[in-house]
């Protein structure tokens, strides 16, 4: 009976992690982010918090075993361009290559960036979308949405 009550709850919102989510807010330094906290529920500031204790720490090892010479560091302007000195950026990053609009054009860049292409689409692409707590696009189904490619980089023209 107790626990029905609980999961009932849970369902409707209140009850569970509610506790939690009321000191994440009232707490503006600390660490909070997915699952316990949606991305699209968190203020600008949490956002940054997260991205630099959270996203930065988990990316940067996947970058430098890329190519450890070119992201041996990477920082918030690697993603967001240089906007993000001082917070003027906009996603998706026009500073980074844009890619192709059609299948053809994803189908050349495979051939022209087979490594870049495989690091972003196994690796940078999951990761991120974990960190986000959001399901990956997938291209066999983009009627599903969730975090792809075009999520960093703008359409080609
Ligand atoms: C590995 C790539 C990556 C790095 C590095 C990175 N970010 Fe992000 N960041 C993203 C992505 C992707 C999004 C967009 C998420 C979305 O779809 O809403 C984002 C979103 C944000 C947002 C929310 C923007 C908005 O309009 O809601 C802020 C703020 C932010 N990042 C700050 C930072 C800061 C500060 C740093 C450095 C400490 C940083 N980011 C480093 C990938 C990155
Ligand atoms: C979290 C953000 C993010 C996502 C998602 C992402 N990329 Fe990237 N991508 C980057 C960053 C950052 C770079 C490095 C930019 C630089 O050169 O400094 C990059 C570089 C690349 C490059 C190499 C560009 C060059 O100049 O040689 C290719 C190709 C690429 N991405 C394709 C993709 C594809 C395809 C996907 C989806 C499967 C994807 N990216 C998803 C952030 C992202």
């Amino acid at each position: 009976m107790r626990t029905t009550v609980i999961a009932a709850l849970c369902l409707l919102g209140v009850g569970c992690g509610g506790g939690q989510k009321t000191s994440a807010k009232s707490d503006e330094s600390a660490v909070v982010g997915p699952p316990q906290v949606a991305w699209k529920d968190m203020t600008k500031k949490q956002k940054q918090t997260y991205m630099k204790k959270v996203v930065i720490p988990t990316m940067q090892p996947l970058f430098a075993a890329y190519d450890k010479d070119e992201f041996s560091t990477i920082t918030c302007l690697t993603c967001h361009g240089d906007g993000a000195t001082d917070s003027t950026f906009e996603m998706p990053n026009p500073e980074i290559m844009p890619l192709p609009a059609t299948p053809e054009g994803f189908q050349a860049l495979m051939a022209e960036k087979p490594k870049a292409v495989e690091f972003m689409a196994k690796q940078v692409k999951p990761a991120m979308a974990k960190l986000l707590g959001e399901p990956e696009f997938d291209p066999a189904h983009p009627e599903a949405g969730g975090f792809g490619c075009m999520e960093c980089h703008t359409t080609a023209k």
